[in-house]
């Protein structure tokens, strides 16, 4: 167990400052407990982007299929590494790791100013900031990752093999093949203009964040608990319960709603497992036949590419992707209720179509 050193007491913000722009935080907090004093609960007080920030992390840690255990050790466990790193290793390293859990999800820019109207979509770009400039909204909220959430796109995809482990796949399997689908999807973000939207909003001083693993938790969450809930036996029935789901049935008006991928609608659905919802983008095609080992019987995914698609069709897995936009849009919406709750206005923009879900 470390021993911290004491905070001194400070007379001012800018004794505050100094002290801080000299001093490793680390050496006085422990931040792997940072959660304890959680904005979850907090009512009626105006909010500024880092308490939205922190609420959305905290939002994202309780609606992890990991379980908030795993989750507070794996941050443990990043802290303990970090304090044995060399001063310039220290220098370089991204010391928000040591609390957020989901890299990313992060703040791009914020001016310190108080929310209380707030723009949200799924994919924003300098429009969509403009278009909220003009409206006169305070922050503006995306959920698909852009700066340095996007280049650290792949460090939440190791979620994936802990939650297929859930499932039955043995650990060592599922890290092996998730390990080089890591690699390969590092790869893919690196080359991106990753800064673009982000130094819009910087130009604009509009508040600028996005949201993207917490709200991929809590879809996959809410998906988990209704499969638990009225347990299918077919798979027509998993489609069918989907389609009762207020996001899903309004994809479907516009020929988007849940569709089988790979299987029949009259197979039996076997164990049915929630791995391709959350854990930033799809896993590793080998995974299938892994899973199929490990008696899964059906998936459900958020979105399935072709290659994807055919491996579980030759694990003879059925596949039934729920939708992409329309399954982000619970996630999102589901996040939106907690700042509802605080009293903030939400405006929505970009592919996503506010449901509450709020008791009035
Ligand atoms: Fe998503
Ligand atoms: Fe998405």
């Amino acid at each position: 167990m470390k021993n911290f050193k004491k905070i001194p007491k400070f007379k001012n913000e800018k004794q505050e400052k100094e002290f801080w722009s000299k001093n490793d935080s680390v050496d006085y907090i422990d931040w792997s407990k940072a959660r304890k004093n959680s904005l979850i609960n907090f009512k009626n007080k105006d909010m500024n982007l880092q308490e939205i920030y922190r609420l959305a992390i905290d939002f994202g840690i309780k609606n992890d299929l990991r379980g908030e255990k795993e989750v507070k050790k794996i941050l443990e466990r990043k802290n303990k590494q970090y304090s044995k790193l060399t001063k310039e290793e220290k220098e370089s390293f991204d010391k928000e790791k040591l609390s957020n859990p989901y890299m990313d999800s992060t703040i791009h820019f914020d001016s310190g100013n108080q929310i209380k109207k707030v723009m949200v979509g799924i994919d924003i770009d300098a429009g969509e900031l403009l278009i909220a400039k003009e409206l006169g909204v305070d922050a503006v909220i995306a959920h698909h990752p852009i700066g340095k959430g996007l280049s650290y796109l792949d460090d939440v995809m190791h979620l994936q093999a802990d939650v297929l482990a859930m499932y039955g796949v043995p650990i060592n399997v599922a890290e092996s093949l998730m390990k080089i689908r890591i690699s390969e999807v590092s790869r893919s973000v690196n080359p991106a203009n990753h800064f673009k939207s982000p130094m819009a909003a910087q130009n604009l001083k509009m508040n600028f964040m996005n949201v993207h693993t917490p709200a991929d938790n809590a879809v996959a969450t809410f998906l988990k608990n209704l499969i638990e809930k009225k347990k299918p036996e077919y798979v027509s029935e998993i489609i069918e319960l989907l389609e009762g789901v207020p996001e899903y049935k309004d994809a479907k008006k516009y020929g988007l709603g849940p569709t089988l991928f790979a299987g029949n609608k009259e197979n039996r659905a076997g164990k049915i497992a929630v791995t391709e919802i959350t854990g930033g983008t799809e896993g590793s095609p080998e995974i299938y036949e892994k899973m199929a080992n490990a008696g899964v019987g059906t998936i459900i995914a958020m979105h399935q590419s072709e290659k994807h698609r055919e491996a579980a069709e030759k694990a003879h897995i059925n596949v039934v992707i729920a939708g992409h936009i329309s399954s982000d849009n619970i996630g999102v919406n589901l996040f939106l209720d907690e700042l509802e709750k605080k009293g903030i206005k939400i405006m929505t923009c970009s592919g996503l179509t506010r449901v509450s879900r709020v008791k009035k």
